[in-house]
């Protein structure tokens, strides 16, 4: 797959001397949603708005669909769609004027058919007369997707999308993400909640510090960083674990009817087939078992940790 926007030892210190980004080399694929995660703090937005062209970068270089983002800026910029983190809009516009204007901005022609299928998409479409202060916080968000893709990006940035919009909303706005990336759009977004990053990303990448720590497919973090919790069910409660299996690093639920086991799916030996043998030994009848994989939210905690 091509790289639609390549970063190359991109680093940045800003005028107070705080180094916000060290070093930061990236390629995102054409047609993925790349979900960046990291403390507050930690580089994103700064990340993103040096492609964006809104910070220039001490040192390195970037490039959006070949165009370089210093001495090629409006091919790069026009290739890219914006959803800020502050919500900023014109308070006392109508929402089809401040999509509509934004279009302009790039020097597309007008293009009505476009707006309505993005502010429906968006399900703005009943408030494209309202103004823009008469709209609730999640509706204002939606606007400024709305602006971001007025212009047809082929790239769009999501700097913390959902943040302060409700459940049910948030899973729409997921949905919207989804299609556009169908549509062939590329997306990076940076998100808190990493619920979001588990449903919606194809890759992670996690900064701390300014540093990239890692760009992993999804499903293959999960496997690899992530742990396994065994549930063993009993038949009868147990008041404490025998003596045989105490230093297994086994936890007993306060009625004694469950023990946990964590361990690593990249361990050689899981200690699983031992443990059942002891439960026997000890004559502790077993009811179910169960595993589940850690979260997203878990692996991301280890990796920063590990890091720290
Ligand atoms: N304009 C600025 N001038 C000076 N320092 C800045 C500026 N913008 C950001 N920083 C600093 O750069 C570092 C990275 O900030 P950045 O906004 O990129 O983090 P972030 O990962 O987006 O955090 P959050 O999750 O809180 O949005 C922080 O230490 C921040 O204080
Ligand atoms: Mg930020």
């Amino acid at each position: 797959m091509t790289a639609i926007v390549e970063i190359r030892g991109l680093s940045k210190v800003y005028a107070s001397g705080t180094a916000a980004l060290s070093d930061v080399n990236l390629d995102i694929r054409e047609g993925e949603i790349l979900a960046l995660l990291g403390p507050n703090g930690a580089g994103k937005t700064t990340l993103i708005s040096i492609v964006c062209g809104l910070v220039t970068p001490s040192s390195g270089r970037v490039s959006v669909g070949g165009h370089d983002i210093v001495r090629d800026y409006r091919a790069a910029r026009a290739l890219i769609g914006l959803v800020p983190q502050e919500v900023s809009v014109e308070p006392f516009a109508p929402v089809w004027t401040t999509v509509s204007f934004s279009r302009g901005l790039f020097g597309r022609p007008r293009d009505d058919a476009h707006l309505e299928k993005v502010l429906r998409a968006l399900a703005l479409w009943d408030k494209r007369h309202a103004r823009n202060n008469e709209l609730s916080g999640g509706m204002k968000r939606r606007v400024l997707i709305a602006k971001a893709l007025a212009h047809e990006p082929r790239v769009l940035f999501l700097d913390e999308p959902t943040a302060g919009v409700d459940v049910s909303l948030r899973r729409e706005m997921w949905d919207v993400v989804r299609q556009l990336r169908d549509s062939g759009v590329t997306i990076i977004l940076t998100t808190h909640y990493l619920e979001e990053a588990e449903q919606m990303a194809d890759r992670i990448g996690v900064i701390d510090k300014g540093r990239l720590l890692l760009v992993e497919e999804k499903a293959k973090l999960m496997r690899e960083f992530g742990r396994k919790r065994l549930t063993v069910e009993l038949v009868a409660p147990l008041a404490a674990l025998p003596e045989s299996l105490a230093a297994r690093g086994l936890a007993v639920s306060e009625d004694g009817t469950r023990v946990t086991y964590d361990y690593d799916t990249r361990a050689e030996r899981t200690g699983i087939a031992h443990l059942l043998a002891a439960f026997a030994a000890e004559g502790i009848a077993v009811r179910d078992l169960s595993t589940r994989q850690s979260s997203l939210e878990e692996v991301f905690l280890r990796l920063v940790e590990e890091n720290a």
